[in-house]
């Protein structure tokens, strides 16, 4: 979604905000812009409707802006069309504030009726632009005061914004507002950027503070200082991030997603390191320490997300109750509050989530907290607004995830639940063989994994064949339910012209399997695990209606050559395991359609890697 940028210092902005844009680029977006302060104190503005690359352009030919204090964004749609007139930065009606917006402002028809109202002239349709008008009215009401007409005009919008200002009136500061959506201060020598994540800027900085909500930061070349709405002034501890440039560069792949894929055997080794005590069948994790006591007592676990998520969720489920006994259900974080979920103090709900500002999760959790319940958190984004508003969690520590589609950081979900399910097993019935089992299981997964990858060109071979077909049904059991809806979701979204739909085994004969014929292929995920035999019926039936039939199955299984068409095999592990290495075909197959198809795989068409609106 949106990403804002900002920078003020002794060097050129211009060129420090379209490099940092450029690392958002991944977020999704559809228009882009940038406004500097220049020597005059006038600000110039450039914007255009489509890809950063063009911005680069218009900027050349302008002679790049020049200044040194400056903001950027780009824009993925709300309110108002993608065009240059909707692109941020928006300004006020003398062209004085500058306004970049992350989020959205719930009542800003109200607010823009007033201003309308008041001789304010808007020239976007965006929600954004109230923000500027609105300062511009304190601004002039209170005598000119930037820092107390921001504050003033906060008061009066609803809804979730992260914000960086510039006025001319006062060329010497930044202001960035956080209520919701994520911004962080980089911290370099003599010169502060601005970002809606770390990625943006670690090659100038990995030095960061990030903004808490209801905060408000006021930027200068020599300082800065950090108040709350309520303008009581904070004292802010700077982190240094553990991303490095390496991480957001392509390293040799033609594509971010395919770079991650093949991250996926690190993925599985980064999630488990120095968390198993194998001797002891134990899995350490440090970041629930906190309250171990209180996972002792849980007798409820729910987990919310969504998207990719959530479906690592949904083998979690299996996981814990099979290994831990701890009844568990899953919810997707945009449902979570709208029904009326039973917690109480016995409960834990547990938020997975890659970037840790989904907008929908997040409010899944605010509303478990209200209630009672034991807030935990898995993210891959250290100081995200999740890992700071659950009460305990665990970090996947897989790097920066780049493409819009998720894939190590699922992998890493898969694992770190796999730990999970060791760690409140053992605190219950769980003996000491069973978690050395699964940890030395755990162990082996990472050299399993790159075993898969091996199949790289048989999966693309496999994607070239099926590329001509519009519709896919996935179908796993058990175990490998979520993995059939991670391969459908991955397969719709990255190869964006095909239609996937996923289905439990079991489910095929009671509805979708009139839909089965010759020009439906089915991609059964079927290794030879407890649900074995069942998903056999399902793919005879399949198999009898003329369905085409690729298998996922486990090596050694010469038998589904009989029935299947195509077969990709996995290396035997545990049961619970099996979804760990199941998805990493589906991850490729997909990518592989998407290029088939000329898709983006990276960027796919309408959607954006972080979900900061509800
Ligand atoms: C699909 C995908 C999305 C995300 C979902 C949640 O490939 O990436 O479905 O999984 O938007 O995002 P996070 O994990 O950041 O909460």
């Amino acid at each position: 979604m949106c990403g804002i940028a900002g920078y003020i210092g002794k060097n050129e902005a211009a060129p420090v905000l379209l490099e940092s844009l450029k690392k958002l680029e991944y977020r999704g977006y559809d228009s882009a812009g940038l406004a500097v302060i220049d020597k005059n104190n006038k600000i110039n503005s450039i914007k255009v409707n489509g890809r950063i690359n063009l911005l680069e352009k218009e900027l050349r030919k302008n002679d790049p802006l020049k200044g040194s204090i400056g903001i950027s964004h780009t824009r993925w749609a709300t309110h108002g069309e993608p065009s240059k007139k909707n692109a941020h930065p928006h300004s006020d009606c003398e062209e004085n504030i500058w306004v970049a917006h992350n989020g959205i402002i719930e009542n800003y028809k109200i607010l823009k009726e007033q201003l309308e109202k008041e001789g304010h002239q808007f020239k976007s349709d965006t929600d954004t632009e109230v923000i500027s008008h609105l300062i511009e009215k304190y601004f002039k009401k209170n005598g000119q005061n930037l820092e107390k007409a921001v504050r003033q005009a906060l008061e009066k919008i609803e809804g979730a914004y992260g914000l960086a200002i510039i006025a001319r009136d006062e060329p010497d500061k930044i202001i960035a507002v956080r209520k919701g959506s994520p911004l962080i201060i980089g911290l370099g020598q003599d010169e502060y950027f601005i970002a809606s994540d770390p990625s943006a800027i670690i090659g100038y900085t990995k030095q960061v503070i990030y903004l808490d909500d209801e905060e408000m930061a006021i930027i200068k070349k020599d300082g800065f200082k950090v108040v709350g709405f309520d303008n009581i002034e904070k004292e802010k501890i700077s982190q240094e991030t553990e991303w490095d440039v390496k991480q957001i560069q392509k390293s040799g792949f033609s594509h971010f997603m395919l770079k991650e894929i093949f991250e996926e055997p690190e993925a599985i080794k980064n999630s488990i390191r120095g968390r198993l005590i194998p001797e002891d069948g134990l899995a350490k994790l440090g970041g629930l320490e906190s309250v171990t006591e209180k996972l002792k007592e849980i007798n409820r676990l729910i987990i919310v997300a969504c998207g990719t998520a959530r479906y690592a969720g949904l083998v979690g489920e299996y996981m814990i109750e099979e290994y831990a006994g701890i009844p568990v259900e899953v919810d997707m974080g945009s449902e979570f509050r709208y029904r009326k979920p039973i917690i109480d103090k016995k409960t834990a709900v547990l938020a997975i989530s890659q970037s840790g500002e989904t907008a929908d999760t997040l409010a899944a959790l605010r509303e478990a907290k209200r209630k009672g319940a034991l807030t935990l958190g898995i993210t891959n984004v250290v100081g995200s607004t999740q890992s700071r508003e659950t009460e305990a969690g665990v970090y996947n520590h897989v790097g920066p995830e780049i493409a819009v589609g998720s894939t190590k950081a699922f992998i890493s979900q898969l694992t770190v639940l796999a730990l999970l399910a060791i760690y409140l097993g053992r605190q219950r019935e769980m003996s000491l063989i069973t978690g050395r089992r699964i940890g030395q299981e755990l162990q082996k997964l990472p050299d399993l994994a790159e075993k898969i990858l091996k199949q790289d060109q048989q999966i693309k071979n496999l994607a070239k064949k099926y590329s001509k077909f519009k519709n896919f049904f996935f179908l796993g059991r058990k175990y490998n339910l979520g993995i059939a809806e991670e391969g459908a979701i991955k397969l719709k979204e990255i190869a964006y012209y095909i239609h996937a739909e996923s289905y439990p085994g079991g489910e095929m004969k009671h509805g979708p399997i009139a839909l089965i014929d010759e020009n439906l292929p089915s991609l059964f995920i079927v290794p030879s695990d407890s649900v074995y035999e069942k998903m056999i019926n399902a793919i005879e039936e399949t198999k009898a209606r003329k369905g085409k039939i690729i298998a996922i199955a486990t090596e050694g299984n010469e038998e589904i050559k009989k029935i299947a068409d195509d077969v990709i095999y996995i290396p035997k592990t545990l049961e619970m395991l099996t979804p760990i290495l199941s998805v990493i075909p589906l991850h490729l197959f997909s990518a592989y359609m998407g290029l088939e198809l000329g898709c983006d795989i990276d960027k796919p068409r309408n959607l954006a890697k972080s979900v900061t609106v509800e």
